[in-house]
C-alpha cells in the first residue's frame, strides 16, 4: 500500500499506458446490473475503491457480485441480481466510502425499491451536499431525508412510496443529480424531465439505452443546454459490457506529457465521449500536441455506445487560457490537472466560476492553489475564480520540490505527483487516495520514466 510518497523529477517521459476502466461508467454499469433482473458481466472495469463501494452496497441489498482480477487495475465483475423489486433491507448502513457518485445515484435507485436503507460514508463524504438530490426525489413523492436539514449524509430512504415524474432544472450542473432523478424516474408514474443549462456527462443516458430503456435527449447546440426525458415504468435489461479507459485518469498523463520538455506518451483505449472530453480540447487549445486515433470509428456515433481512442501526447510549449463556468462544468474533475498545465504555460490563465470544486472529495479550489503554491507556482483564488500566473522557464517552470497536503483527495494527489515529475526536486505527499480512482497510478508513473 502506498502511503507517504516522494516523486522525483523525470529526465524524460516515454511509453505506452493502458488506462484504468472509467470510474463513472463502472459505477453505472454496476448499479444498472444490480437493478436489472438476471446476470450481467462488466469487463475492463475500474478497480478503484469508489466502484468497489458501489458493489459492496449492492451486495448488502441482496445482489450477488463476483469480482475477479485487479492486479493490473482492471476488474471483471459478474452480477446476478433478483432485480430492484426484490432488493432486501441491508443489515446495517450502506457504506459509500469516499464516493459521492455511489451515494447520490444509489439514493435515486433506492426510492424506487421496496427497501429501507441509510447511506453513509467517510468523513469527506459526510460534508458533501445532498439537498440537490433529496429535494427533487422528495418532489417525486419519495420518503427521503438527510442530516443537517437534509443537507449532508447520512441519507435515509424508505422505498415503496408511489413516485411520479417531475420536470426539474438542477441549480448546479451535476451528472449525479441528473442520474439520480432518471433512475428514480424509471419507477415513477408518467414522464420525468431533467433540464440542464450545461450538458453534463451523458453515460447514464447511453447506458440505459443500451439496456433497453427509451431516453429522449434534446440538445441545443447553440447554448449547450439539454433536456432529458424518460417515461416511467421501464425496466433495465441485464447486459455484458466492456468499460473504456478513464479519460479523467488519462488527463494526468496528458498534462505530464504536454508540459514536460522531453516527453512522448501513448494512452491506450481512452473513452472520448463528447460530454467527457472537454479537458483534452482545453489542453489542445493551450497548445498541446495530442494525436487521437479512434479505436472503432464505426461505433462512435451511436447514441448508446461510448467512443474510444488512443491518445498520443508530446512535449509542447503551452499558452494560458481563459475558461468559463461552462468549461469548468464540462471539465469538472480535470481542473486540478489543468491548473498544473496553466502553471507551466506562458501567460495568465483564469478559470472562472469554479466554486463547485469546493464541494468535491475535498475543497479542491483551496487544495490545488495551496499545494501548487507550496511548489513555487503562482495561483490565487478570486471569489470563485482561479488565477494562475504561468510562464516560468523550461525545464521546471519555476516548480520546486517540497511537501504538500493532498487532503486525502485522489485528484489532488495525482496532480501533485505529476508536479513532481516536472519540478526541480522531489515532491512529497500522502498518495494513498489515488486508489480511489486509479489503483495502479504510481506503478504507471514509474513505468514512463525514461
Ligand atoms: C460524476 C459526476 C461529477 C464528477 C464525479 C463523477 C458522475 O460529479 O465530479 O467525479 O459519475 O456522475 P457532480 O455530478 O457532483 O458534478
Amino acid at each position: 500500500m502506498v502511503g507517504q510518497v516522494a516523486v522525483a523529477p523525470a529526465a524524460k517521459l516515454r511509453g505506452e499506458l493502458r488506462m484504468p476502466g472509467d470510474k463513472s461508467m463502472t459505477h453505472r454499469a454496476l448499479l444498472m446490473a444490480g437493478m436489472a433482473a438476471g446476470r450481467s458481466t462488466i469487463s475492463d472495469a475500474s478497480d478503484g475503491l469508489d466502484p468497489r463501494s458501489t458493489a459492496a452496497c449492492l451486495e448488502a441489498l441482496g445482489v450477488a457480485i463476483d469480482r475477479a482480477g485487479g492486479a493490473d487495475g482492471h476488474a471483471t465483475y459478474r452480477i446476478d441480481s433478483p432485480g430492484i423489486g426484490a432488493w432486501t433491507d441491508p443489515a446495517g448502513d450502506l457504506d459509500c466510502g469516499n464516493s459521492g457518485t455511489t451515494l447520490r445515484m444509489l439514493a435515486g435507485a433506492l426510492v424506487g425499491s421496496p427497501v429501507r436503507a441509510t447511506l453513509d460514508g467517510d468523513a469527506s463524504l459526510r460534508v458533501r451536499p445532498v439537498a440537490r438530490i433529496v429535494n427533487p426525489l422528495r418532489a417525486m413523492g419519495a420518503d427521503i431525508w438527510a442530516r443537517a436539514d437534509d443537507g449532508r449524509p447520512p441519507v435515509t430512504v424508505v422505498g415503496g412510496a408511489p413516485l411520479h415524474g417531475i420536470d426539474h432544472a438542477p441549480s448546479v450542473p451535476s451528472a449525479q443529480v441528473k442520474s439520480a432523478i432518471m433512475l428514480a424516474g424509471l419507477a415513477a408514474e408518467g414522464m420525468t424531465v431533467v433540464r440542464e443549462r450545461v450538458a453534463t456527462r451523458d453515460h447514464t443516458e447511453r447506458m440505459l439505452r443500451a439496456r433497453g430503456v427509451t431516453v429522449d435527449v434534446e440538445a441545443d447546440s447553440a447554448t449547450g443546454a439539454v433536456v432529458v426525458r424518460l417515461e416511467g415504468g421501464q425496466a433495465i435489461r441485464p447486459l455484458d459490457e466492456r468499460i473504456p479507459g478513464d479519460v479523467s485518469s488519462a488527463m494526468f498523463w496528458l498534462v505530464a506529457g504536454a508540459s514536460h520538455p522531453d516527453a512522448r506518451l501513448t494512452l491506450k483505449g481512452v473513452g472520448v465521449n463528447p460530454t467527457r472530453r472537454a479537458a483534452i480540447d482545453v489542453l489542445r487549445a493551450m497548445g498541446a500536441s495530442i494525436d487521437e486515433s479512434p479505436v472503432d470509428k464505426s461505433k462512435g456515433e451511436s447514441p448508446d455506445v461510448e467512443p474510444v481512442a488512443d491518445l498520443t501526447v508530446a512535449s509542447s510549449p503551452l499558452t494560458a487560457i481563459d475558461l468559463s463556468a461552462a468549461d469548468v462544468a464540462a471539465a469538472i474533475d480535470e481542473i486540478p490537472a489543468l491548473c498544473l498545465a496553466a502553471a507551466c504555460a506562458a501567460g495568465v490563465t483564469r478559470i472562472r466560476g469554479a466554486g463547485e470544486l469546493r464541494h468535491k472529495e475535498s475543497d479542491r479550489l483551496t487544495g490545488v492553489a495551496e499545494g501548487l503554491n507550496a511548489l513555487g507556482a503562482r495561483v490565487t483564488i478570486e471569489g470563485d475564480d482561479l488565477v494562475i500566473v504561468g510562464g516560468g522557464r523550461r525545464p521546471h517552470f519555476g516548480l520546486r520540490g517540497g511537501e504538500v497536503d493532498a487532503r486525502d483527495d485522489h485528484r489532488l494527489a495525482m496532480t501533485f505527483a505529476v508536479a513532481g515529475l516536472l519540478a526541480d526536486g522531489q515532491v512529497r505527499f500522502d498518495g494513498r487516495s489515488a486508489a480511489v480512482s486509479y489503483p495502479t497510478f504510481f506503478g504507471d508513473l514509474e513505468r514512463i520514466r525514461a
